[in-house]
């Protein structure tokens, strides 16, 4: 494996071979299978999560990793195209990217959304813009529309609580938050539970459709799972025997790119955190999941996080062990 960009990218045998290996690694650690490699992580959005398990990914498999992140004590970087560098910025991109690039074995690159143009974001022009600045084997960490790290990790849960694949029922929906966020997590998540095989819901309030694009992607992957995609406003009829609830906020694409549009209107949806009364028609052991970072009180009412449908720690800890597959493929040919 050279790029793990997009799980679209890979046929679903190829992601249960990477999760098998997840698994195994899990059972039977290999501290000794990258030994000598050297992960480079560039973190141009923050992080938690991905910046601690890529490191703690290559330590249990014997190599090594470092991070470059604008807050470091860096040079200033530029990162606009055809600009004369008589300002802050000491460093351009064009150099910098190649350059870290050149100390790994492989890149982890980050780069959220630029949220002004939803066709540019949808291309990924910023994040492909990185990428053809170097030939190094890459690992996308979250671009402007995909997070195939986390979507590993989140089919992992989904297969460690036995969720069904076909059958399974998997609600992907929007919740409230005061800021409008990027649509990497909720286009990749339902791409994932498509590919899987589910019947996925996306529940949103009007003005927060995804992109049809997205959609679309989604259900030719349905189709091939024997999954579907439905798209509503109505919570009951989204949450009717539901097995997962899959909650993110993300921006509206009615108004993508312009913030006091999309903040007029968020407000007055504050009473999409997701409760307990939420799950009153779901099955009874429908689980509540999210990719973290998430708003107590805002996004998802406490008893619900704390409480025994919140598998959220679990999809944490298994980024660690989906990635450590992924570095195995792309780095333990070798070794
Ligand atoms: N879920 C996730 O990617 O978390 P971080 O933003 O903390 O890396």
């Amino acid at each position: 494996m050279k790029i793990f960009n997009d799980l679209a990218d890979f046929t679903t045998d190829e992601i249960r071979e990477l999760l098998e290996l997840a698994n195994r690694l899990d059972a039977h650690p290999e501290p000794q299978a990258l030994r000598g490699k050297v992960l480079a992580l560039l973190f141009l959005s923050p992080s938690l999560r991905t910046l601690a398990s890529f490191q703690a990914a290559m330590t249990r498999l014997g190599g090594g990793s470092f991070v470059i992140s604008p807050g470091m004590s860096i040079h200033g970087i530029e990162t606009r195209p055809g600009i004369v560098m008589d300002g802050a910025a000491a460093e351009h991109i064009r150099e910098a990217v190649p350059v870290i690039a050149s100390y790994g074995d492989a890149i982890g690159i980050r780069a959220f959304a630029e949220r002004k143009n939803l066709e540019a974001d949808m291309a990924e022009h910023d994040f492909s813009a990185l990428t053809s600045l170097i030939d190094t084997p890459y690992i996308n960490m979250e671009s402007a529309m995909n997070h195939p790290c986390q979507n590993l990790a989140d089919w992992k849960t989904l297969d460690d609580l036995d969720i069904p694949a076909n059958g399974g029922k998997f609600v992907l929906s929007w919740a409230y938050h005061p800021k409008a966020l990027p649509l990497a997590v909720p286009a990749s998540s339902l791409y994932m539970a498509a590919k899987r095989g589910m019947d996925v819901t996306v529940l949103r309030p009007e003005g927060f459709e995804l992109p049809e694009p997205l959609m679309q992607k989604a259900r030719q992957a349905a189709e091939a799972s024997g999954g579907s995609v439905v798209e509503t406003d109505d919570r009951a009829e989204a949450m009717q025997d539901a097995h997962v609830i899959y909650a993110k906020s993300w921006s509206s694409t009615l108004h993508y790119g312009d913030k006091l549009a999309d903040q007029k209107l968020r407000t007055g949806l504050e009473h999409w955190c997701i409760d307990e009364p939420w799950f009153a028609n779901a099955r009874d052991d429908c689980r509540f999941m999210h990719c973290l970072p998430v708003r107590r009180g805002v996004v998802v009412s406490e008893p619900v996080l704390d409480g025994p449908r919140s598998v959220v720690i679990h999809e944490a800890r298994n980024r660690m062990l989906a990635q450590m597959a992924v570095l195995y493929q792309m780095l333990g040919s070798e070794t």
